[in-house]
């Protein structure tokens, strides 16, 4: 429990205060999460009157430095934000899911470790391991996917660290510099990332609003004739979309009939209640289906599983894992395991889609009458803007106004974008924050245009 004191040297008493208990925090003498003794003990300890304690703590909150949940008090922020000088910014731009109160991740993440060094065979997660994955893990990985995957078998799981690395590794694999990848006209980042990397060509394929056409797909393999197509088929990032299920079976027709190979990224179905033929289903001997935990559990753990398309594919896989990252960190493998074998992840997964809802049902009433897609289960939208918007304007507005979004500059594969910006609901500390947040957004939206720079 913080204990509070006065930094004597600043201008006003209420300063005092505040400077104190941002030193203690950056000190590590109080912790995340910490809840602060009630403002009336404050006042007490330190001879102030309440309205300075009052206005020392409006402070730290516009510091970042805590959080007030109403009826519960006053709590110290995981990520203590700089202090600007105009207002703490509201990151409504990563796409984390949002840490639910239970499971507390704080508490089971220790805990979880400890028990796995503490247990018989537990400096075994101190080892090196086969860049495969451990046997254990591969078992675990393939029980948990099964549920979404049928077929998933362990000799066809390699463990890596994260989805992101597991993308590269596959593009290094299965391509070569300047061969084409078909993707949805906006995509993941983290593709446009790798194939600027290692020099291979985006070829934009047209959607709707239930994700990428399979007519536009065979066109693009028609033209530009493509080797792989990555897709995200659940609660597209940034669009929302999920990929129907007779959409997939066209798609994976068209793979087929083209020789495409498939990447199915597919991050957010574990949030999803409604279960669609995975493409690693409907075409295995053409797709690598990525699982991560980073959306359902958290990206803390970078832990995720790739299902390729036979055990002799894994371990190519593997191979290029050994040139990089080498192996997933074994300790996090092995608590991912745990977490599978005894329903914590599953657990994490609901209180994650339960939250998602709420956050979801407060965006939409705060932006009824707005053009925006969502998936209730999710953790973002895609927020098209009204007709004098330009997203890349929009959303320097809105960092200028404390509010961090992203355009669809960042996702698009084609030249010509939708004008839109994706908001991620996640990383909000509370609700009361988001909702303060979105409102502040959608009053920004009614405000006439401006642009970023002056054109002379
Ligand atoms: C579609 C998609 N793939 C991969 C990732 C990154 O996952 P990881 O944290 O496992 O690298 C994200 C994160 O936003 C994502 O949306």
């Amino acid at each position: 429990m913080w204990r509070p004191h006065l930094v004597d040297t600043a201008r006003l008493k209420y300063l005092g205060i505040v400077d104190a208990l941002e030193a203690d925090i950056r000190a590590g003498r109080v912790t995340p999460g910490e809840r602060l003794p009630p403002q009336r003990a404050i006042a007490e300890a330190l001879g102030v009157d309440l309205t300075t304690v009052t206005r020392a703590l409006n402070e730290a909150q516009r510091r970042g430095l805590v959080s007030a949940q109403v009826g519960r008090g006053t709590f110290v922020r995981d990520e203590p934000a700089g202090d600007e000088g105009g207002g703490t910014p509201l990151d409504l731009s990563m796409n984390i899911p949002p840490q639910p109160a239970e499971p507390d991740l704080r508490r089971i993440l220790p805990q979880g470790i400890a028990s796995i060094l503490t247990s018989p065979r537990g400096t075994l997660a101190m080892h090196y391991q086969e860049s495969t994955g451990a046997p254990a893990d591969r078992t675990a990985a393939a029980s948990w996917l099964a549920g979404r995957v049928a077929g998933a078998s362990a000799d066809r799981i390699v463990v890596t660290s994260g989805a992101q690395a597991a993308l590269f590794a596959l593009c290094a694999l299965l391509l070569g510099r300047g061969d084409v990848v078909a993707a949805g006209a906006v995509t993941y980042p983290g593709l446009k990332a790798v194939a600027a990397q290692q020099h291979l060509e985006l070829a934009p394929v047209a959607m709707d609003e239930q994700g990428i056409l399979p007519e536009a797909f065979e066109a693009v393999c028609r033209e530009r004739a493509p080797k792989l197509l990555y897709l995200i088929p659940s609660i597209d990032n940034p669009t929302t979309a999920t990929l129907p299920a007779d959409r997939r079976r066209e798609v994976a027709a068209v793979a087929r009939r083209h020789g495409v190979l498939l990447i199915e990224d597919d991050p957010y179905a574990p949030l999803r209640s409604e279960r669609l033929p995975a493409l690693a289903e409907l075409a295995p001997e053409l797709t690598w289906h990525i699982a991560t935990l980073s959306k359902c559990s958290t990206p803390a753990l970078r832990i995720a599983y790739v299902l390729a398309p036979n055990a002799a594919a894994a371990v190519r896989l593997a191979t290029v894992l050994r040139s990089s990252v080498l192996m997933a960190p074994p300790i996090f493998a092995a608590l991912a395991t745990r977490w599978i074998t005894d329903g914590t992840l599953t657990a994490l997964a609901s209180a994650i889609r339960a939250e998602n809802r709420q956050r979801q049902s407060s965006a939409a009433s705060i932006f009824s009458g707005l053009d925006f897609a969502a998936d209730p289960d999710g953790h973002h939208l895609w927020l098209h803007l009204p007709q004098r918007w330009r997203a890349a304007e929009f959303a320097d507005h809105a960092e200028r106004a404390g509010l961090a979004i992203v355009p669809a500059s960042a996702f698009a594969v084609s030249p010509h974008p939708a004008e839109a910006v994706r908001i991620s609901l996640g990383i909000a500390p509370d609700r009361g924050m988001l909702e303060e947040g979105l409102t502040q957004l959608s009053g920004l939206l009614t405000q006439p245009a401006v642009g970023s720079r002056a054109v002379v």
